[in-house]
């Protein structure tokens, strides 16, 4: 259930060029809060009315604490507001938003948990709660600034990209596993979306089941701007193609259901 409370900040790092970490105390929404879901956060800037939405990286869930990892992505932007945020600041926030990534569909498989660029962040979290056979991470980046890397290391098997090949393979997460001869049974994944087509594909390919988040297409994460509509393959009764709300029926889908 969807909350607004004002969250307080326990502390805020940079921790790649314009990459904040922020942990926030919240009153309910990390009690209740699931991998794969997002926060929506309010700007002080009256001229934005609408919030911005946030993935999950960690989640304290005995303590209510949430640690929000993004990126800033320009000057006068709300992520720009935030980041200059420090510890005791408060802050709007509602959530937990969206359905989260079905952890429990791992148990006893090989599992690939795969993110790129700004997609990252939340796989840390699923990883952490994942109880599989295997757990194999593999997390791209553009370059040295691998972000998180630590925190990988201790909760799977971890394999890195990046684009310029200064760490782990060169190219991308699909590289990553060619070039590794990684295998899976089940795929979970976050990233952009040339990414996250090619993993579509990469599963369909070869009958695995893989669940995708769409979640860099939001921009306000509470429905109001329609910015974040896809095509589902589910067809209504009334016209030929479905339109699913990536902020409300997932940001995580099943990937035969959406075409990206
Ligand atoms: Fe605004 Fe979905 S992100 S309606």
């Amino acid at each position: 259930m969807k909350k607004k409370e004002i969250c307080t900040v326990i502390r805020q790092k940079e921790i790649g060029d314009g990459i904040f970490s922020m942990w926030i105390q919240t009153k309910n929404i990390g009690k209740e809060a699931k991998p794969g879901q997002f926060v929506s956060l309010y700007s002080k800037d009256g001229s934005k009315l609408l919030p911005r939405p946030i993935s999950l990286c960690e989640i304290d869930r005995e303590n209510s604490r949430l640690r929000l990892v993004y990126r800033v992505t320009g000057a006068k932007t709300g992520t720009e507001e935030f980041s200059r945020l420090k510890a005791g600041d408060t802050i709007p926030v509602i959530g937990p938003l969206g359905n989260g990534f079905p952890v429990e569909k791992a148990e006893g498989k090989r599992a690939f948990l795969m993110g790129g660029g700004i997609g990252v962040p939340p796989i840390l979290e699923l990883a952490k709660q994942m109880q599989c056979e295997k757990k194999q991470i593999v997390v791209g980046y553009r370059n040295a600034q691998t972000f998180l890397k630590e925190e990988f290391e201790a909760a799977g098997e971890l394999y890195i990209s990046t684009e310029d090949g200064s760490v782990g393979t060169k190219g991308n997460v699909m590289d990553a596993i060619r070039e590794q001869k990684l295998e899976a049974d089940i795929i979970y994944a976050c990233g952009p979306t040339p990414m996250l087509r090619a993993i579509k594909q990469y599963a369909e390919a070869n009958n695995i089941e893989c669940y995708i988040s769409l979640e860099e297409r939001m921009a306000c994460g509470i429905g109001a701007c329609l910015a974040c509509v896809c095509k589902s393959k589910e067809k209504d009764a009334h016209s030929n193609v479905n339109n699913k709300r990536i902020c409300k029926d997932g940001p995580v889908f099943l990937s035969t259901e959406v075409e990206i």
